[in-house]
């Protein structure tokens, strides 16, 4: 059957992302390209489009992170993607700001254009000098960041360090992790290989009013 517009875009990104993503070195790639073989297949699953607030620094995270022909393949299939806000977190446990300026769209995993069971897939954006506050969760995570530098601490307390794009992150289940974004807008593929109906919960620290402010 001849591919949709849609279909053909979203197929486009999904190859290009396995590309960047094979290029990467360190610990979970190896699961996160074996989820991908296993899952990426033709896209067959509902493509329902839907924006957020947080898309409007899409155009500038694109420019920002060269990778020309990845970042012509979001640009493609960033009509058909379909994002949301991690509404696990109570508004106040997370904070309005990072609430009201994150979304992230999946695109392989459950009611995806890519079907696939316990597997999330897809593109995250945080506007900039946002802090994502610590949190964790029972899914193994990676985070490909192709904007950069953003700030990373993987203990409550800890000072930010402060990662190029193109670093990748890999979370393994309920290790803490919090993000700052820099003067560029975060934008990263994310994935959670396993445990994804489990949600993540948010790891109180008393220094968040100091990063805040800073930010
Ligand atoms: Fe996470």
């Amino acid at each position: 059957m001849q591919k949709t517009v849609a279909e053909a875009a979203l197929q486009k990104l999904v190859a290009e992302i396995k590309t960047y993503v094979s290029g990467l070195k360190g610990p979970g790639i190896a699961s996160v390209l074996a989820g991908m073989d296993k899952w990426a297949s033709e896209p067959s699953g509902p493509i329902k489009p839907r924006t957020l607030p947080a898309c409007a620094h899409l155009d500038a995270a694109l420019v920002a992170m060269g990778k020309p022909s990845l970042a012509k393949a979001i640009a493609e299939a960033q009509p058909y993607l379909h994002w949301v806000s991690y509404d696990a977190y109570p508004r106040e446990d997370i904070g309005a700001a990072f609430a009201d300026n994150h979304a992230f769209a999946s695109i392989i995993g459950e009611g995806c254009p890519i079907e696939a069971v316990d597997f999330d897939l897809g593109l995250f954006i945080i506007a900039p000098r946002l802090f994502y506050r610590d949190h964790h969760h029972a899914a193994p995570e990676l985070y490909a960041p192709l904007t950069g530098p953003h700030g990373w601490r993987f203990k409550p307390g800890d000072p930010l360090v402060w990662k190029e794009a193109d670093v990748p992150v890999w979370n393994n289940p309920w290790e803490p992790h919090a993000t700052m974004t820099g003067d560029i807008p975060f934008l990263a593929i994310f994935c959670w290989t396993k445990d994804t109906s489990q949600p993540a919960k948010i790891i109180p620290s008393p220094d968040w009013p100091t990063l805040e402010n800073a930010s």
